[in-house]
């Protein structure tokens, strides 16, 4: 695991990131032209994880507008869960976020997903509102903020 490196997502990443984004996210995954969308926006920064023999493994996407940001996205393909790769990803989101003058920063995580709620609170992020059916019937959004302002 110890060769996979972080680099900024291009174009020739869309379509393996989009599969990835299918494959964890099911019906609420973004097509290829929302990953151009975001790619083509000035205000974001994607980076992605690329293993030298399996390519892209994992994803991760900041919406910056100082002082203020917020995590588009993030996920690791199937198979390289657990091995560090989201915490580096993030931490690299986190750091760029810093780097730019942003002091907050917001992100919506389903209630249920214990594993990315648990990964951002280790990153500093504590939960401050909670929506209702945010996903759809019976799947509520966690919001978490981390907030520089405040952290000891
Ligand atoms: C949520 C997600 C991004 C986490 O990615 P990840 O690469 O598994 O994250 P990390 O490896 O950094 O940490 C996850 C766990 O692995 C553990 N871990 C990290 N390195 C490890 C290692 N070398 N050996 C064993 N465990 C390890 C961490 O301690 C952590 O444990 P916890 O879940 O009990 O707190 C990933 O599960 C994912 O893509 N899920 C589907 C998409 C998704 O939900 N995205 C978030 C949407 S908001």
């Amino acid at each position: 695991m110890s060769g996979v490196s972080l680099r900024p997502m291009r174009w020739w990443d869309i379509a393996p990131a989009a599969r990835i984004d299918r494959d964890r996210f099911g019906e609420t995954a973004w097509t290829e032209a929302q990953f151009w969308g975001e790619l083509a926006q000035p205000t974001r920064f994607y980076v992605v994880a690329e293993d030298p023999d399996a390519g892209v493994v994992g994803y991760a996407g900041l919406w910056l507008m100082p002082p203020d940001s917020d995590v588009q996205t993030l996920a690791i393909a199937a198979g390289w869960e657990r091995t560090g790769l989201g915490s580096r990803l993030l931490g690299r989101l986190l750091e760029e976020a810093d780097q730019r003058g942003c002091t907050r920063t917001i992100l919506e995580v389903r209630a249920d997903n214990s594993r990315a709620i648990n990964l951002y609170a280790r990153h500093g992020f504590a939960t401050i509102s909670r929506r209702s059916s945010y996903y759809g019937p019976g799947l509520d959004a966690v919001i978490m903020c981390r907030d520089l302002r405040y952290a000891s």
